[in-house]
């Protein structure tokens, strides 16, 4: 029996220009907007080791320098905090460069997302590994997201892309999944079609922006002609994968906010800042005094 191997490396592609945000992100990354008081990215790479990944790949563009300081140490803030006693916020602060080992790779052009992954070929080696993306935050009060797709994973030893319904109207802004059977909430997948119009949407089930993939997915994207606009694609990339070995779907338990876009991003500020325990109570106390 093929031994299914731990996964152990993640991959961020961070080199997106999040054109929906600007003039926010105009000179610091979409990555960085704080959810209340964290960045976005801090929340998926939370994730990533709660998983039991242990090193992380930045692919990085232009301006993108502040998520490397982010997860870097800041030892004039340590010294500060240091001589003014305030222990707990060094300590939250260190967690975050100790987290683990963090690598980082240029995109030299945001041409795709598949583009982005073609570059870390050679840093991930022949072995399966994760990709997280920074906009897509997922709360789970169980299991998280990742860890339930490498949990598919092992039963199959296959690549696993994480899905989502939507509603008919949104399967064209998402790549959305051809199943061709599922069980419980595991879907063999049969093909993949980028933004379909809603009359050609081969289902309501889009993929969103958690994988774990073969190194399998290296040749295939070597193999996608760019599109339209001159971007390599994961989800062609994904298709021609699928057409070649077996794929899986993970419909995960937990909540999914699209922080890349605007509405998303507010609805998830205010969960996420109505599940805080120092902040709930107050700003729920808030919301409940406006009048609509
Ligand atoms: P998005 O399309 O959501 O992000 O890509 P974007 O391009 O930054 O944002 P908009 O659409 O212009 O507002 C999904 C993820 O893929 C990364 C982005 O950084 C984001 O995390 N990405 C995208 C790359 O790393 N390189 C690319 O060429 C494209």
């Amino acid at each position: 029996m093929k031994k299914i191997k731990k996964i152990k490396k993640a991959v961020f592609p961070v080199a997106g220009m999040g054109t929906r945000f600007l003039p926010a992100t105009k000179a610091s990354p979409k990555e960085m907007l704080p959810l209340v008081d964290k960045p976005l990215i801090q929340y998926v790479v939370e994730e990533a080791i709660a998983s039991g990944i242990e090193e992380i790949i930045m692919i990085t563009g232009r301006g993108k320098y502040a998520i490397e300081d982010h997860f870097d140490r800041s030892l004039e803030l340590e010294s500060l905090l240091e001589k003014r006693n305030q222990w707990q916020a060094l300590a939250d602060l260190k967690k975050i460069s100790d987290m683990c080992d963090f690598w980082y790779i240029r995109q030299k052009e945001p041409l795709g997302l598949g583009h982005a992954i073609l570059k870390v070929k050679d840093l991930v080696g022949d072995e399966p590994f994760a990709v997280l993306l920074g906009d897509d935050i997922i709360h789970s009060d169980g299991e998280p997201a990742l860890s339930q797709l490498m949990d598919v994973h092992h039963k199959m030893g296959s690549s696993v892309v994480a899905i989502e319904e939507v509603t008919r109207a949104k399967v064209s802004s998402y790549g959305v999944v051809d199943p061709e059977w599922c069980m419980d909430s595991m879907y063999k997948i049969k093909g993949l079609v980028e933004k379909p119009d809603i009359d050609e949407a081969p289902s309501n089930l889009a993929v969103i922006g958690r994988y774990i993939l073969t190194p399998a997915i290296f040749d295939a994207l070597d193999g996608v002609v760019p599109d339209k606009k001159g971007e390599i694609q994961l989800t062609a990339g994904l298709n021609r994968l699928c057409a070649s070995e077996a794929m899986y779907g993970c419909k995960f338990a937990g909540k999914r906010y699209d922080a890349g876009d605007k509405l998303g991003f507010l609805i998830a500020t205010v969960e996420y800042a109505l599940r805080r325990e120092d902040l709930g109570a107050s700003f729920k106390e808030y919301l409940s005094s406006l009048k609509f």
